[in-house]
């Protein structure tokens, strides 16, 4: 347990509840330290702190589209390196043929998350099906391919040298959000027995990045049978149910999914807007001090961000103060809107990320002015 140099202390004039019942006429901004979890001061300002005429630097924001990316080969490991780092590298694949061969990672556990598509996912335990909002989880060394049968978008978000796990549910037992029997297992039903032949079959492992090639005279998705508690699992989007409170509005970390190396994985899933008089109805104004914050937006409509559609990605590094875009925040103001229709895959990183080249014209570069116009209460 951390011993943090943290007591109250107020001043002037602010709130006692965080996110309710602001001081006429101020936005509130949260300074946070780990990642919502630690200490924090919350700030009564008498502007918007995004309100700024100009920002420019290596702080700055950025949006990506990624819909604009070309199909990238039959393989995963040819799919579009995007953002990494120490912990978490993560790729974009859109692909529409069968691979024709296995892949193994033994760089760290994959997550898969089809944002588009369906087809057939086979692995060293067994078949499942797949489409748009599964997350699949593969532990690090599971062999596994897929056959599409509509052209399919993923992320693979590689847990690099560690594990995934589960968050700390604590007070609210184990099954919220979503109760751990919803987690599918594959299975080695008829069809994924008549996968297996005696033709040949190579499986392309990475490991450091590297690539190594084994060939089979046979498919080496053979097993007969497995037992153990180690397995590929698959949840759906549709069947995450998310916190929410009426009087208060939850931090992002609320909605955490899994809990990778220094970095955690939420799911925004549809969910009634906060109904109190007093409490904040839009994401609260914060710069998280400690973790860089990339969101990737899979369906619907993007309540607190302005021209955002689905398929694309904003990151917002470590220390970049944002809160929702002036259209949101009116809205959000007058409670015009009673509930989000929005899913959206949020990876918060603990160290800072690396974005890879992308061909020109994925990112946005007026990303950082989209926060200008100034709002209306
Ligand atoms: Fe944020």
């Amino acid at each position: 347990m951390k011993h943090y140099i943290r007591f109250p202390r107020a001043d002037g004039t602010h709130s006692r509840q965080a996110h309710a019942d602001l001081p006429e006429g101020t936005y509130e901004r949260e300074m946070g330290k780990e990642g919502f979890f630690g200490p924090a001061a919350h700030f009564h300002h008498k502007h918007p702190p995004t309100a700024w005429d100009s920002f420019a630097g290596a702080l700055n924001p950025h949006a990506y589209d990624l819909n604009k990316l070309p199909a990238s080969g039959n393989s995963p490991w040819e799919a579009t390196p995007f953002m990494g780092n120490g912990d978490v590298q993560i790729r974009h694949w859109k692909t529409d043929r069968a691979m024709d061969h296995l892949v193994r990672n033994q760089d760290g556990d994959e997550l898969l998350f089809i944002h588009d598509g369906e087809g057939e996912f086979y692995c060293d335990w067994g078949r499942l099906a797949y489409r748009d909002g599964d997350y699949i989880v593969i532990p690090r060394g599971g062999m596994w391919r897929i056959e599409p049968s509509a052209s399919t978008t993923m992320l693979l978000i590689e847990c690099t040298e560690g594990t995934y796990t589960m968050p700390e549910k604590g007070i609210l037992g184990p099954h919220a959000i979503f109760d751990p029997a919803m987690l599918d297992v594959p299975q080695m039903d008829a069809t994924f027995r008549g996968q297996q032949t005696d033709e040949a079959w190579k499986v392309v492992v990475k490991r450091l990045g590297r690539h190594s090639t084994i060939r089979y005279p046979f498919n080496p998705l053979d097993a007969v049978g497995w037992h153990g508690d180690l397995c590929v699992v698959r949840i759906n989007v549709r069947d995450i149910r998310p916190l929410m409170s009426h009087r208060y509005h939850l931090p992002p970390s609320a909605h955490t999914t899994f809990v990778g190396r220094n970095f955690i994985v939420c799911t925004f899933a549809p969910r009634p807007i906060e109904s109190d008089p007093g409490a904040l109805k839009v994401p609260f104004y914060h710069n998280n001090d400690d973790y860089d914050e990339v969101i990737f937006y899979h369906r619907g409509e993007f309540f607190s961000r302005d021209n955002i559609k689905p398929g694309m990605v904003t990151f917002h590094p470590c220390g970049f103060t944002h809160g929702p875009h002036p259209k949101a925040f009116a809205i959000g103001a007058k409670h015009a809107r009673k509930e989000t229709d929005e899913y959206a895959v949020m990876i918060d990183t603990r160290f800072p990320l690396e974005v890879a080249a992308l061909p020109e014209g994925i990112e946005n570069r007026d990303y950082v002015d989209s926060w200008t116009a100034r709002p209306t209460r």
